[in-house]
């Protein structure tokens, strides 16, 4: 590596978006970079000159070693959309960026982050591309919500599985210690997509899962939802649910829209209140004690229960795009690969172009939904549970 690299973070933070800052950051070593730069607060931080130098800060192999190790962003982060390049005002921006790449002596840019942040990074190198600029950008994956398309997971899901996974079942022991009637409503991160509170039904490997399970994979119908958790409240006098924060009507209108106007540089809403709002509603059904639970912040940098899997591949990632860029490519993201045939994981990165990951999201395959649209079948748990172990 002839020149200097840079290294960014965007979006959510996860419990192993540092092993990848780690991975990017060691394989530039290796591969002989001048000085790797950091963002501070990704390309928003980037535009005002705020960066550092993590040669300064990473000295030792153990101070790689503990960076690997620590959940959310290192480098902070941001939600900042790029403008498009082809407006006079949006050009200046990328002029003004490419200037400070040019100052630093970049000939490496890559950047950690989800589908919002693989826009950013693709957008860069069309610019670059038009400009004739050398750089190479490259983009790896990284969100809890694992709603990235052309790859098997993201780094950051298995950790956050894991941990729901077993808040799940502590709850469940929990709510059932009493005998007595009760509906607990656990509200999961994920926005449009229902991986993380399938993760939920993880805990029945223990013995005790979550009774229902809603995710925005299907419409939300607040009479079923009720017509389901009184049938199995009457029956059980007990009844454990989860839900993804981006359940939706037919409509499309998000059910926890209401408490949540603000939306982020990117649009989307932030969600939220979602479990108190129909822990309220089964209340008023079924007369029982209610609880409603949003693990909210507590499941995206949960690093006490890390899974050694993620944080692997997590570093993988970011290794993998530094060899892509030394090999000479730009403008792609890299994916991993994976086969659980007879249950034998295996795993490996390749790279899929940026436009195929940016501003797309990936659901869960409508068959490993229930008929009713309440819970999570076999394949679920054969795709998620090697993403957790360790
Ligand atoms: O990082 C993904 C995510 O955690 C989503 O699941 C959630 O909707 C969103 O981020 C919350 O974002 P913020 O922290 O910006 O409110």
């Amino acid at each position: 590596m002839a020149k200097n690299a840079i290294v960014g973070q965007s979006g959510g933070p996860t419990s192993v978006i540092n092993a990848s800052l780690a991975g990017v950051y060691e394989s530039c070593k290796r591969r002989g970079a001048g000085k790797v730069y950091g963002m501070l607060h990704g390309v928003a931080g980037l535009l005002e000159r705020r960066t550092c130098v993590l040669d300064d800060k990473l000295k030792t192999a153990l101070d790689i070693e503990l960076l690997k190790r620590t959940p959310s962003s290192y480098l902070g982060s941001c939600r900042y959309k790029l403008p498009d390049w082809h407006t006079a005002e949006g050009e200046a921006v990328y002029v003004q960026l490419f200037e400070i790449l040019k100052e630093l002596d970049i000939g490496y840019f890559f950047y950690i982050g989800g589908n919002d942040s693989m826009d950013t990074i693709g957008k860069l190198a069309d610019y670059g591309a038009h400009i004739g600029s050398d750089i190479r950008f490259m983009g790896v994956p990284k969100t809890i919500d694992n709603d990235l398309m052309v790859t098997d997971h993201t780094p950051g899901y298995g950790s956050a599985a894991k941990y729901i996974g077993v808040v799940m079942k502590e709850i469940i022991r929990d709510a059932t210690v009493y005998g007595t009637k009760y509906v607990t409503i656990v509200e999961i991160m994920g926005r449009n997509a229902g991986w993380l509170t399938a993760a939920s039904e993880l805990a029945s490997l223990s013995g005790c899962g979550p009774d229902l399970i809603y995710m925005p994979e299907t419409d939300f119908d607040l009479s079923d939802f009720l017509d389901d958790v009184g049938r199995i409240y009457r029956n059980t006098g007990n009844c454990v649910v989860a839900v993804s924060e981006g359940v939706h009507l037919a409509d499309g209108s998000f059910v926890s829209e209401g408490k949540a106007s603000a939306t982020d540089g990117f649009g989307h809403a932030q969600l939220g209140g979602l479990a108190s709002k129909l822990a309220e509603a089964a209340k008023l059904e079924t007369g029982a004690k209610v609880r409603g639970i949003e693990l909210s912040l507590l499941q995206r940098c949960a690093a006490h229960c890390a899974s050694a899997t993620d944080v692997e591949e997590a570093w993988e990632a970011g290794a993998a795009a530094v060899e892509a860029a030394v090999a000479g490519m730009t403008d792609k993201m890299v994916v991993f690969k994976c086969d659980r045939e007879d249950g034998a994981y295996t795993c490996v990165t390749s790279l899929e172009p940026l436009e195929k990951a940016a501003n797309i999201e990936k659901k869960i395959p409508r068959e490993w939904i229930n008929e009713a649209g309440n819970g999570v079948n076999h394949q679920f748990i054969e795709y998620a549970l090697p993403l957790i172990q360790g």
